[in-house]
């Protein structure tokens, strides 16, 4: 595989799910040393044993991207690790039960806009200020389809990354001319790395966290040196538009 990312340093949250993993590796694979953090300190250790394992450089840290105390200490272990940063990677996310909103509990939509968006906001802050000195870096926000097109069942989560979106359009703006570039990625319906099918989507099925990860991995690329502020949709086109009665045109 090209090495893309050859003396970069990256950053990835939430490294222990469906998503994070693929991201991980593939950052490993172009040549990024990586911090590999998750609520799971279990999960994010095997990760760095698995990159450190094909030869690659990983630190390996718990964190709980809304714990602003700990995340300052984790970037600053990481970068004592493996050396100043270039890439961060908000990927930690929650989602809940569906339900409509009226029956969600308090408690309930507040952690899914705590973790989702004031997690995201909390690592961008750590990462802005050290990327800006050194005017360079690339920071790649997960987002989600819901913060674009809504997502019945989920309004605290749509509202989130709805929220992410514009904040990360913000501060691309405030960052551009430091040489930081901030984009987000939406992913439709990833479920593993089988796709299984999905009528909802114009292609038919679902989508693997690699082709989350090739996307990451390319807005951290220097071939994406000139995009920032945007919201990469990689949903099989499910919000391209519904399916009508002439859908097989
Ligand atoms: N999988 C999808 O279909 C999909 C679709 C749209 C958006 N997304 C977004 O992509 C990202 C990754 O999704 P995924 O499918 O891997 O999710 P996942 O639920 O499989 O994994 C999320 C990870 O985040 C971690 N996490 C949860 N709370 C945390 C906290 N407070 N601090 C740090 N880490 C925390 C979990 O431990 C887990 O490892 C998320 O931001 C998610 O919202 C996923």
């Amino acid at each position: 595989m090209e090495k893309r990312l050859k003396g970069k340093v990256a950053l990835v949250t939430g490294s222990g799910g469906r998503i994070g993993p693929g991201v991980v590796r593939r950052l490993a694979a172009e040549g990024a040393a990586v911090a590999v953090t998750d609520l799971s300190p279990e999960a994010a250790e095997a990760l760095a044993a698995g990159v450190t394992a094909q030869g690659g450089r990983a630190f390996a840290a718990a964190l709980d991207v809304t714990d602003s105390a700990q995340a300052a200490a984790v970037f600053e272990a990481a970068e004592r690790a493996l050396g100043p940063l270039d890439i961060l990677v908000n990927n930690a996310g929650l989602l809940k039960y569906a339900a409509p909103f009226q029956q969600t509990a308090d408690a309930d939509w507040r952690k899914i806009l705590d973790v989702n968006l004031n997690g995201t906001i909390i690592c961008c802050k750590l990462a802005l200020g050290g990327m800006i000195a050194r005017k360079r870096g690339k920071i790649i926000n997960l987002a989600s389809i819901a913060g674009v097109s809504g997502l019945p069942g989920w309004a605290d989560y749509a509202a989130a990354k709805g929220g992410v979106i514009a904040f990360s359009r913000t501060i691309a703006m405030e960052a551009g001319r430091h040489g930081v570039t901030v984009n987000c990625v939406s992913p439709g319906m990833i479920l593993g790395s089988d796709p299984a099918e999905n009528n909802g989507t114009w292609l038919g099925r679902s989508g693997t966290p690699e082709e989350i990860a090739a996307m990451i991995a390319f807005l951290a690329s220097p071939e994406a040196d000139y995009i920032t502020g945007c919201n990469y949709l990689v949903d099989g086109g499910r919000t391209v538009g519904p399916k009508g009665a002439s859908w097989e045109y």
